[in-house]
């Protein structure tokens, strides 16, 4: 495991570097917690995000998905969870974000997207962070009920590039058919409306009242409105309370 100070400036020296002010304090790295209900955007804007912070976007349903297509021992345990909209075990997700932060191009700062996602998980990430001395700020993505269903129902990916599309929203020029790879676009498993539904009890139930733990803990926490503008412009105001 790197040190606190290697971790802060990428692994050089202090000083090295022709821009570097000696004996500057070493920056914080950033972990930016995208926070809120299944369709909010967190991936949409981790894209967006990923591009202009030149951090890795670390998404928990991401990395279960690609363990499910493998069809390895992760994926089989999780596969059926998934596709019921239950959310997997705590100890399966907490040693994957572990894994997947010990990687150097996460030393500087990351984006999660989907994790944290109950208390327990909550409480892991807080101790990997404060290994790290990483600072947190939780931007929680506020979109209404009906919005979700529209978007989650509408929602179409390419599966070489990842991009996300929707019928409704941002449809692709021929329907579909990627833009950019001219793939064939797939709906997920779990984007059916009945387990649309599941996923968000279990975000009510579980991953919501971690809003009050982040305050109780005095993380930096900021409410956007997700509903009603398109993703740049919800980008735009992440971009101007982290900046
Ligand atoms: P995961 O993959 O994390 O799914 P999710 O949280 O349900 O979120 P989504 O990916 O559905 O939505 P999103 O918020 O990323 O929205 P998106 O940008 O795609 O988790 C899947 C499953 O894995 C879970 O159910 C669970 O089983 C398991 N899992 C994952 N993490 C776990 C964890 N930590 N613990 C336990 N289990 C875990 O946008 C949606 C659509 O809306 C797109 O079509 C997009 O184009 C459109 N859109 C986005 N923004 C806008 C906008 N501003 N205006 C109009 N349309 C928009």
């Amino acid at each position: 495991m790197e040190s606190k100070g290697q971790v802060a400036n990428g692994g050089l020296p202090a000083g090295a570097g022709s821009d570097q002010i000696p004996n500057a304090k070493p920056q914080k790295p950033l972990a930016l917690i995208l926070f809120g209900p299944p369709g909010s955007g967190k991936g949409t804007q981790s894209k967006l995000l990923l591009k202009t912070l030149d951090f890795p976007q670390i998404s928990t349903g991401d990395m279960l998905r690609e363990h499910v297509r493998r069809g390895n021992a992760v994926g089989t345990k999780v596969e059926a969870k998934m596709k019921a909209g239950i959310l997997v075990k705590d100890e399966v997700v907490n040693r994957l974000v572990e894994e997947r932060l010990a990687q150097p191009n996460a030393a500087r700062g990351f984006i999660l997207d989907g994790y944290p996602r109950t208390r327990a998980q909550a409480e892991t990430l807080c101790g990997m962070l404060a290994g790290r001395g990483a600072e947190a700020v939780v931007i929680h993505l506020v979109v209404d009920y009906n919005e979700v269903i529209a978007r989650l129902t509408g929602r179409r990916q390419c599966p070489v590039c990842g991009t996300l599309y929707n019928l409704k929203f941002k449809p692709s020029k021929v329907p579909g058919v990627c833009d950019l790879e001219g793939a064939a676009l797939i709906v997920r498993d779990d984007d059916r409306e009945e387990v649309i539904r599941e996923r968000l009890d279990a975000y009510q139930n579980q991953t919501k009242p971690l809003i009050e733990y982040f305050r109780e803990k005095g993380k930096r926490l900021y409410d956007v409105d997700a509903s009603s503008e398109p993703p740049e412009a919800v980008f735009q105001k992440i971009l101007a309370l982290i900046q």
